[in-house]
């Protein structure tokens, strides 16, 4: 996947991350079109230094203020870094099966569920020249896919829990924030 010099600038000016329940994080993301190709390439390695800096596994713009649909990962955020740009990312198809697996996101600091969610996606994506590509993931690629994605859409991992676990891990939440 894409790895040009500038994502990969490691010294980039962090963004503040917004925290649930910002109402931002809760707004559709809208397409990127070639006119935001500057300020898409200005604002993904600022991204990617939010991310390491965390640590998260994956961000997307509207968790930093921006309503794009743009995500990055690595998956292996301490080790060799490998950052994956996606821009206009789609799941495209999904497996039948599903699973289990803990989940937890940046803008819910601290709080953790279990998510099921279909095991294997394929999604279909722009990087940042503009090429389209398609990829075929499981286990934690998919997980981590899924989860950014859902957030272009203002999806949080919360919402595919019961409403009684959703309101619980937002009062936690709250109560944290307030320092209690
Ligand atoms: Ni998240």
């Amino acid at each position: 996947m894409d790895q040009t010099p500038a994502t990969l600038a490691p010294d980039a000016p962090t963004l503040p991350i917004l925290i649930a329940p910002h109402p931002m994080l809760r707004a559709k993301a809208r397409a990127i079109v070639p006119a935001d190709a500057r300020p898409v390439a200005e604002l993904v390695p600022r991204m990617l230094a939010t991310m390491y800096a965390a640590p998260g596994i994956g961000l997307a713009a509207p968790q930093v203020g921006v309503g794009l649909r743009l995500v990055v990962l690595d998956l292996q955020p301490e080790g060799e870094r490998r950052p994956r740009v996606l821009l206009n990312p789609e799941l495209i198809a999904a497996s039948r099966e599903s699973e289990p697996r803990e989940e937890g996101c940046l803008s819910l600091p601290n709080q953790y569920a279990d998510v099921v969610r279909p095991l294997a996606v394929t999604v279909r994506y722009q990087d940042l020249a503009g090429t389209r590509h398609q990829i075929q993931a499981e286990g934690l690629l998919a997980r981590c896919l899924q989860h950014e994605i859902d957030h272009l859409d203002g999806v949080l991992f919360v919402d595919h829990l019961s409403a009684l676990r959703r309101n619980m891990i937002m009062r936690k939440l709250a109560k944290e924030q307030r320092g209690e």
